[in-house]
């Protein structure tokens, strides 16, 4: 899909459909003119309750018009005094999944236009929107379906707006860059473990790396044994797949400014190792490298678009399988760190990757450190499928990410990491184990972690409830949510 901007006003523009957004109950300018023009049809259609601009509603009519819009789509925001920029997002989703099933080729869309949405939120939400709701998974299919082409043109009208072309423009490049690295990451995570190798992984941040100037270094097996990172690769080694570390270093700020250091987990199957996981939606473990894949698209993001920031993103990736070689429930490695570790249940690996890649990231002095992972199921269990779950070392990183959650959509909720939570995890004949007991599951990962970074401001997402969804909504179909991208690249925008 290709957008462009057009001064035309939007009543007389040639076009498949016109997108209209609509409060509850509310009829826009824009529908009362049609109306006119229409002999009054949008008001009998309105009166007699076809539609009402509820949240999440659709509603699409010919206009029959010699010259100007065939279709007028009429997508609703719910109602007013519940507004969310995610409303707009979906409604703008909503008008884009209506003009594909109707297979119109071009459209265009008004600008959302009330107090207290700035143009350039206005316009970046309508492009996210729109390509996160049209994304789907198909490069497994072999026939392909023939819908997918529309709608191929989407245009923005600008003629009501303060903004000037130029910049709408720049506007809409941002929300498409930024919503195209959300389905970049939505499809590494829905590739299934033997089309997403670690090795495979490596090579999807590679040609990312190459593409937008970004300095990339894979470590191999050999390397990762010679720094050490034993705690890795006592996941790694159950597996014939080859692990991965990746980093990827990006310089776009200013050159005295030290880097964010971004972790994400990229366990490209968690099948639990010899502690294996019943087998019950046991294929869904190829997600266990979500937090992977959100940094990777953090990265193809910022890279695009020439951000102005400092960003290292580390990505350990491995396969977490049972054999001969697996490390067993009993066994004990040293870490990166130094720091030794019991292994209790070779399930809880993600730590075991996220500890070292933690310790490696601490070398770049970071401003702070982010890590993403799918992390436990306890925090599903909390937290459910509608936040991320946050822990961290320090207050202020933590009341940032909040707020780029509540703008992003991809909101957070945060759990206690007191010291009183750290007997969970006292080990009799290691530094520390790598499970606590059955409680506070989530918060033992966080405890973990924390040990790890000494006293580098840091924030630990656990996106395990988030990074799958189980159901479709108005922006993302079931499966890979992409969860993270949006989050981290508005908070390294502010
Ligand atoms: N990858 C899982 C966590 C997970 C579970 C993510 C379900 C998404 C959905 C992780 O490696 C794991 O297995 N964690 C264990 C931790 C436990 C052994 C302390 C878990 O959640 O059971
Ligand atoms: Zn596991
Ligand atoms: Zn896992």
């Amino acid at each position: 899909m290709k957008f462009d901007v057009t001064e035309v006003l939007p009543l007389e523009n040639d076009v498949d459909g016109l997108i209209v957004y609509m409060f509850e109950g509310e009829l826009p300018e824009i529908l009362d003119k049609a109306d006119k023009l229409l002999k009054g049809e949008i008001k009998r259609c309105f009166k007699r309750g076809e539609f009402n601009g509820k949240d999440g509603e659709a509603y699409t009519l010919p206009t029959y018009w010699k010259s100007g819009p065939k279709k007028l789509i009429i997508t609703g925001l719910g109602k007013r005094d519940k507004f969310s920029l995610d409303r707009l997002r979906s409604a703008s989703a909503i008008g884009a999944k209506e003009a594909r099933r109707f297979k119109l080729s071009s459209i265009l869309s008004t600008v959302f236009d009330e107090e207290g949405v700035s143009e350039e939120d206005a316009v970046c939400f309508m492009v996210e929107g729109s390509m996160l709701g049209l994304y789907c998974f198909t490069e497994l299919k072999t026939k392909e379906d023939n819908n997918r082409e529309y709608p191929k043109r989407w245009l923005v009208s600008v003629a009501n707006l303060k903004t000037g072309k130029k910049d709408v423009r720049k506007y809409i490049e941002q929300g498409r860059i930024l919503a195209e690295s959300v389905n970049f990451a939505r499809d590494l995570v829905n590739r299934p473990g033997n089309v997403l190798t670690p090795s495979i992984f490596a090579k999807e941040a590679e040609k990312i790396a190459k593409k937008s100037g970004i300095k990339c270094n894979i470590l191999k097996l050999k390397e990762i044994e010679k720094e050490g990172m034993r705690a890795f690769l006592s996941v790694a080694k159950g597996s014939d797949e080859p692990c991965r570390f990746i980093v990827l270093d990006y310089r776009g700020g200013r050159k005295d400014e030290r880097p964010v250091v971004l972790v994400g987990k990229a366990v490209t199957f968690d099948s639990g190792g010899i502690s294996i996981k019943p087998s019950a939606k046991m294929e869904e473990m190829k997600y266990d490298m979500s937090g992977g894949a959100a940094v990777l698209g953090v990265m193809r993001a910022i890279g695009e678009l020439r951000s102005k920031v400092n960003v290292i993103g580390i990505i350990p990736a491995a396969e977490n399988l049972p054999s001969g070689k697996a490390s067993k429930p009993g066994d004990v490695v040293k870490s990166l760190s130094g720091q030794t570790i019991e292994i209790i249940s070779t399930d809880a690996e993600g730590r075991m990757l996220l500890c070292d890649a933690l310790s490696y990231g601490l070398r770049y002095k970071p401003r702070f450190m982010i890590d993403l992972a799918t992390l436990t199921g306890a925090c599903t269990v909390a937290l459910g499928n509608h936040a991320v779950g946050i822990m961290g070392n320090d207050p202020g990183i933590i009341e940032r990410l909040k707020k780029a959650g509540d703008r992003s959509g991809e909101r957070l909720w945060e759990l206690p990491l007191w010291d009183d939570y750290d007997d969970l995890i006292k080990s009799d004949v290691a530094d520390m184990k790598n499970v606590g007991n059955r409680s506070a599951g989530t918060i033992v990962g966080g405890m973990f972690l924390k040990r790890f970074v000494k006293d580098t401001p840091w924030a630990h997402l656990d996106i395990a409830g988030t990074a799958w969804a189980e159901k479709p909504s108005a922006c993302m179909p079931k499966g890979a949510t992409g969860v993270g991208v949006r989050l981290i690249f508005e908070l390294l925008k502010k």
